[in-house]
């Protein structure tokens, strides 16, 4: 995006990201959840999150539903509003990785060039797209919102995997089984990563 605003200056931070990343003993990096709604994401990013705050980590999970009810609340669904949805989460959370948190973004993200996006606004390595797969027949039967029946009988358009696509991840760092596998097992499998990539030490 080219930027409106002239005469304006970049200031260089004296406390930067790798003295915040020494102060909390562990790096910062972004964590992004995507699959279609009800598939797991915010329940999967809110334990994570759990978990990393025992080991005393600094984190923070943008979710799609709460910022909706803010910072995003002038957009809806349409492919346009959920670009710009995406875009400005990306770049709050390329704000926290500067924070030296371990943000958890879980949105539905359904545009693998919005993903992409995302992952671009970050240095290599610091984007790590968590695609929570669960088939749609399962969502649909979960159902936690009662959307999938409202999608279903018309009265909320655009919806995901009903009268919206859903873009499958080509590459994601990680798939996470969230329609079959229990909860600790698809916690575990991230914390396992992220021990692996030496951005937390157990
Ligand atoms: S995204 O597509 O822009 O990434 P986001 O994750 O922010 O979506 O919001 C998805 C949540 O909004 C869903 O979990 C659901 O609760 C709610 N929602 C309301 N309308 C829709 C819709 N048309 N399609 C998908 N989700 C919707």
């Amino acid at each position: 995006m080219t930027d409106k605003s002239s005469n304006t200056v970049w200031h260089n931070a004296t406390i930067t990201r790798s003295k915040r990343e020494l102060l909390n003993k562990h790096k910062s990096v972004i964590l992004w959840f995507t699959g279609l709604s009800g598939a797991g994401k915010s329940t999967l990013a809110h334990a994570v999150e759990d978990r990393l705050h025992q080991l005393n980590c600094r984190t923070y999970v943008l979710d799609g539903d709460n910022v909706r009810h803010g910072l995003c609340g002038d957009l809806g669904f349409t492919d346009q509003d959920r670009q710009e949805n995406i875009r400005r989460i990306g770049e709050v959370a390329k704000l926290m990785l500067e924070a030296g948190t371990i943000s958890l973004a879980a949105f539905i993200s359904p545009f693998e060039k919005e993903r992409a996006l995302a992952r671009s606004l970050v240095p290599h390595g610091d984007f790590i797209e968590i695609y929570c797969y669960c088939n749609l027949d399962i969502c649909e039967q979960r159902d936690v919102k009662g959307l999938y029946k409202k999608a279903r009988a018309g009265e909320i358009k655009h919806f995901t995997g009903i009268s919206s696509p859903y873009e499958t991840p080509k590459k994601p760092e990680i798939k996470i089984d969230s329609g079959s596998d229990s909860l600790e097992n698809c916690v575990d499998q991230i914390i396992a990563l992220l021990v692996a990539r030496n951005i937390i030490t157990p």
